[in-house]
C-alpha cells in the first residue's frame, strides 16, 4: 500500500517497512537542509496546523517542514479558544471545514482519539501530533531516526523507559514500536505511574513481547547508594504516590545493576502532570530519581540519553555537555522526519517499500462491537465520552479473544470488562424470553459474537427490557 492520501494516527498504522522507508526518505531531507538544497515538493500545497494543547518542538517543526517543502501553513496554535471549539463546535465539524482550506491537517488534542475522530471525519490525511495519553506517532518516528543514527539499528538495543509511563503518551507510541522492531524494553516507571495494562496487554497479544521492569523500591535503594538527588513532581501535582502494584502479567525478576549496566539508551520523561486528575496514591514521602551525572555512572559508558522534551526537573542540565546525551539533536530531526512523512501522505514522494518479509506482528482480527445500549468507554478523557452528548459518536469496541469478556475502545484503547449480557437471537422478539447472564458464565462461549448484546450494569439490562436469567451471577463453572 503506497503512502498517499492516509492517515498516521497510531504507530501501529505503519508496518515496519513502511516506518523504514519514512526514516530513509527523512535521511535524504536531511542531506537536501544540510547542503542547502531546496527541495519545494510541495509547492501549492497547505497543511493546517490545529493544536489544542502547547507545543514547541512538534507545531513548530510541522510547520518548518511543510515551509521547507515550499507549502504553507495555516496555523491553530491555541485552537481551543481561537477555533470555534470555543464556541462548541466538534472536531468532526471543524475538520471537515479546514479540510477545504488544507490538503492535510495536523491536530493535538487533550482527549484521546480525538486524532481518530478527525480521520473518520475529513476527506484530506490527519497527523495524530499527540491525543491525550494516548500515542504520539511522529515522536516516535524522530526517536526512531536518532536512534538509528546513533546506533546504526534498532534490533538488539536495551531501551529503559524512565518516568511517567502512565500518561507520557510518547513512551506509549515508542514501546510498540521498540517491540516491532526487537529492541529490548525495560520500564522504570515512578511509583504509581507505570505503563497501562491496556499497553502491556496489546504489546503480549499482538505483538508477544512482554517489557522488563525495574521496580521502584529498588531504584530508590539504587539511589541510595549512589547518593543521587531525587524528584517528585513539583506543585500543585505534588501527590502524594500509591503504594508500588506491579503489573504481574511480567513478573520478570531482574537484577537492577545488572539491568542498567545493559542498557544502551535511557528515555526519560516528564511528569505529565497536566493529565492527572486525582492524586495517584497514598504515601507521601515518595520520590523518583533525577537523571544527572551520578546516576549515569550506573549505565554503560555509552548510554544514550534521550528525551522527548519538555524537561522539567527529571533530567540535569549537567547532562548537556555529555556527548551521549541528544535530545536536542532529537528535537532538531523533527524537521526531516516531518517532511518525509508530508511528502509521503501528499503523495508528493514516492518511496518503495519492501512488501513485509516475517512480520512480527501477529495480525489478531477481532469482532467488533458497537452496542445499541450504553456500555461506555471506562476513560473519561476518552472522545467517546467527552463529545457524547454532542450525538454523533457512539461507543465502539473491540472485542478480544479469550476470558474474562474485555471490550477494547476504538477510539482510546482502554478496556472494560462488562459484567452482563444477552442475545439477540433466541428470545426471538417475545420480551417474555430475554434474559441477561453473567459475561463471566458459560453463556459467553454460546453466543455468537454477531448476536452478542452486552450491558454495563445490570440496571441497564432491565432497561431494556431483559430479565435475570439463573445465570446472571457469576458461576463460570455452572453449566446446565
Ligand atoms: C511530548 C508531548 O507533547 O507528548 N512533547 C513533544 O511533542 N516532544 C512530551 C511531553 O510533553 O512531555
Amino acid at each position: 500500500m503506497g503512502f498517499a492520501g492516509r492517515d498516521l494516527i497510531s504507530i501501529n498504522d505503519f508496518t515496519n517497512e513502511e516506518i523504514e522507508a519514512v526514516l530513509d526518505l527523512a535521511d535524504q531531507m536531511n542531506s537536501a537542509l544540510e547542503e542547502g538544497r531546496r527541495i519545494e515538493l510541495l509547492r501549492g500545497k497547505d497543511m493546517a496546523t490545529l493544536f489544542y494543547e502547547p507545543s514547541t518542538r512538534t507545531r513548530g517543526s510541522f510547520e518548518r517542514a511543510m515551509h521547507k517543502l515550499g507549502g504553507e501553513v495555516i496555523s491553530f496554535p491555541e485552537a481551543q479558544t481561537t477555533s470555534s471549539a470555543a464556541k462548541g463546535e466538534t472536531i468532526a465539524d471543524t475538520v471537515r471545514v479546514l479540510e477545504s482550506y488544507a490538503d492535510i491537517i495536523v491536530i493535538r488534542h487533550p482527549w484521546e482519539g480525538a486524532a481518530k475522530v478527525a480521520a473518520d471525519y475529513a476527506r484530506v490525511p490527519i497527523i495524530n501530533a499527540g491525543d491525550g495519553g494516548h500515542e504520539h506517532p511522529t515522536q516516535t518516528l524522530c526517536d526512531l531516526y536518532t536512534l538509528r543514527k546513533e546506533n546504526g539499528t534498532i534490533k538488539g538495543l536495551t531501551v529503559c523507559l524512565w518516568g511517567d509511563l502512565k500518561y507520557g503518551r510518547t513512551v506509549h507510541s515508542l514501546i510498540y514500536a521498540l517491540a516491532r522492531f526487537g529492541a529490548e524494553v525495560l520500564c522504570a516507571p515512578m511509583r504509581g505511574l507505570d505503563v497501562p495494562e491496556a499497553v502491556l496487554r496489546k504489546l503480549g497479544s499482538e505483538y508477544n513481547y512482554a517489557p522488563k521492569k525495574v521496580k521502584p523500591d529498588d531504584l530508590n535503594s539504587l539511589m541510595g547508594e549512589v547518593d543521587a538527588l531525587y524528584i517528585a513532581p513539583s506543585k500543585p501535582y505534588s501527590f502524594p504516590l500509591p503504594s508500588p502494584d506491579f503489573d504481574t502479567t511480567s513478573s520478570v525478576e531482574i537484577d537492577i545493576r545488572e539491568a542498567l549496566g545493559k542498557t544502551d539508551v535511557i528515555y526519560v520523561t516528564r511528569v505529565q502532570t497536566e493529565r492527572m486528575t486525582k492524586p495517584p496514591g497514598t504515601e507521601s514521602k515518595e520520590s523518583y530519581p533525577i537523571v544527572n551525572g551520578r546516576f549515569l555512572q550506573e549505565f554503560k559508558k555509552k548510554t544514550l540519553v534521550m528525551h522527548p522534551l519538555p524537561r522539567v526537573n527529571e533530567l540535569a542540565y549537567e547532562l548537556d555537555k555529555y556527548p551521549r546525551s541528544v535530545y536536542f539533536q532529537q528535537a532538531a530531526y523533527g524537521v526531516p522526519i516531518r517532511m518525509a512523512l508530508t511528502a509521503l501522505l501528499l503523495g508528493a514522494s514516492e518511496i518503495r517499500v519492501p512488501e513485509k518479509s516475517a512480520p512480527l506482528v501477529t495480525k489478531t482480527v477481532y469482532a467488533r462491537y458497537k452496542g445499541a445500549f450504553g456500555v461506555e468507554c471506562p476513560n473519561p478523557n476518552c472522545i467517546s465520552k467527552q463529545e457524547r452528548e454532542k450525538h454523533y459518536i457512539s461507543p465502539e469496541f473491540k472485542m478480544l479473544e479469550g476470558e474474562p469478556l474485555t471490550l477494547r475502545c476504538v477510539y482510546c484503547e482502554h478496556e472494560t470488562h462488562p459484567p452482563f449480557i444477552a442475545t439477540s437471537e433466541w428470545h426471538q422478539g417475545v420480551l417474555e424470553n430475554r434474559r441477561y447472564y453473567s459475561s463471566d458464565s458459560f453463556m459467553l462461549e454460546r453466543i455468537k459474537p454477531e448476536n452478542l448484546i452486552i450491558f454495563g450494569s445490570e440496571s441497564e439490562a432491565q432497561a431494556q427490557g431483559f430479565k435475570r436469567s439463573r445465570y446472571a451471577t457469576t458461576h463460570k463453572k455452572a453449566r446446565r
